[in-house]
């Protein structure tokens, strides 16, 4: 495979202007508002595959949002590469944060991005990161290269839990047959510091309600004599680590994996920066469970965070009150062999025992999936690190990610093939926040690497 490098360079203008028009539409699964947006994006998507070298695209139709299906096959005898990506977005909110509006993108340098990076929502998570693979596929098929054949599998529901592709794989085993699953939808440890992900976190979201009295009471006629709902719900939500950070759910840790000392030893080994990393996102100090170091703790521990809290009086001024009911989101990132069904219904268990008699708990399981881990003795992963090896000039670093994609662990069981996760980002991209961007070196340098990939992996499966 010749390196894409000529070629990107001369049409690098154009693969960033069509990034830009596709993260000017507003796909966020989250909100039923942005409905045809969000089917909107799903034909930008199709067009964009048809014309970067599909044989066949289409739209499939799901209980929810589509997804855009589409393939190339030059022989039956070679080998199948599975690409999956979303074009759904997160909420942008708060809006309030963002330097210039989400989906209007616009191009600026940074500290870390000289070179400009392209400022929108799901410029990195994960339109941008999916339209390298558009990128490297018109590239393969402009320049008569493409070694084997490919399938694209782009949903849209993946910020919101990815019901329907569960729904779609499950009835499409043939259709997707494959012999590698592509993936970049993670990041990178630094520009240059290429890495390959090969652990995911699984979820558990919960969502709780506490309830005290029938309606919201007179703060001074009744405070002190009954019991309030958001100090109930902060004293529960406090009982649920202890003085090290760890969880006190019982039965919690009891399928986590150790990971030995020579496999921590391994991990220490990729460079971080500690002080650095506090400064990127203005903490004085990192927390987290005592007896791990940050990389581990954000990796291979399970965790326990609130993502949002509310009730009572939040209005201007002051209001007294003792509300009737409290409201709390909780996510658990749960790391290989922990069962996320398990773990909600233990979560559900502890909480409502530890509910004083005075309020009343219901615990509402969301969405959840399992977490990921692969060896990095296959095919892919040695096809994956010569690919980076050729354009970065440097080895990837094998690295645990502390996100979460839970289809992965669906499409091991279900279409019983490999995954790879060759992701561009970085930390300091700012996904799922205010100011998400995706540097355009890394956008050029994905599109570059990927074709590699491509050819390594046809040549390694001879
Ligand atoms: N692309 C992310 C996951 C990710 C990002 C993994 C960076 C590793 C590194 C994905 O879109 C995502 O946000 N997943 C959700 C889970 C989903 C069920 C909402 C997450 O991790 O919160
Ligand atoms: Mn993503
Ligand atoms: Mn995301």
């Amino acid at each position: 495979m010749k390196s894409a490098k000529p070629y990107i360079e001369e049409h690098k203008q154009r693969f960033i202007d069509e990034l830009i028009e596709l993260l000017k539409i507003p796909s966020i699964s989250a909100d039923p508002a942005y409905k045809d947006d969000v089917f909107n994006t799903a034909e930008a998507v199709k067009d964009s595959l048809k014309k970067a070298g599909c044989d066949t695209v289409e739209i499939c139709e799901t209980p929810g949002y589509p997804i855009v299906y589409g393939e190339k096959t030059i022989d039956k005898n070679l080998p199948t590469v599975l690409v999956y990506g979303h074009y759904d977005v997160q909420p942008p909110d708060p809006m309030d944060l963002w330097n210039s509006p989400p989906f209007d993108p616009v191009i600026e340098k940074t500290e870390i991005h000289p070179n400009g990076a392209i400022f929108a929502r799901g410029s990195c998570d994960d339109k941008g990161q999916m339209y390298m693979h558009v990128k490297a596929l018109e590239y393969m098929t402009e320049t008569n290269q493409l070694p084997c054949n490919v399938k694209f599998m782009i949903e849209g529901e993946e910020e919101v839990g990815s019901a329907s592709l569960e729904w779609f794989v499950t009835r499409n085993r043939e259709k997707l047959a494959n012999d590698v699953i592509l993936i970049s939808d993670t990041g990178m440890i630094a520009k240059g510091t290429p890495s390959i992900t090969t652990g995911l976190r699984g979820l558990s979201y919960v969502e709780v309600e506490v309830t005290g009295p029938n309606r919201d009471l007179h703060s001074g006629l009744y405070g002190g004599a009954v019991a309030n709902p958001i100090n109930i719900l902060a004293k529960m939500i406090a009982s649920l680590q202890d003085e090290n950070n760890h969880i006190t759910i019982p039965g919690f840790y009891d399928d986590v994996e150790n990971l030995s000392e020579e496999e921590r030893a391994k991990m220490a080994e990729a460079p971080f920066d500690k002080e650095a990393y506090k400064k990127a996102i203005g903490i004085g100090d990192v927390y987290g469970e005592a007896g791990y170091t940050t990389n581990e703790r954000n990796s291979i521990r399970p965790t326990l965070d609130v993502n949002g809290i509310w009730g009572g009086y939040t209005g201007e001024g002051a209001k007294t009150v003792i509300p009737s009911k409290a409201y709390a989101k909780i996510s658990m990132r749960l790391v290989p062999n922990q069962d996320w069904k398990k773990i909600s219904q233990l979560f559900k268990d502890h909480f409502e025992s530890i509910a004083p008699k005075a309020v009343t708990v219901e615990v509402k399981p969301h969405h959840g999936g399992q977490a990921y881990v692969t060896p990095i003795d296959n095919t892919g992963y040695k096809a994956a690190s010569k690919a980076y090896e050729e354009t970065f000039g440097k080895t990837p670093i094998p690295q645990r990610s502390g996100g979460s994609i839970p289809i992965v662990a669906l499409f091991e069981n279900e279409l019983k093939s490999k995954t790879i996760l060759m992701g561009f980002g970085l930390d300091t991209d700012a996904i799922h926040s205010p100011n998400e961007h995706f540097g355009i070196w890394n956008y050029l340098k994905g599109i570059e690497t990927i074709p590699q990939f491509y050819h390594y992996f046809t040549e390694m499966s001879k």
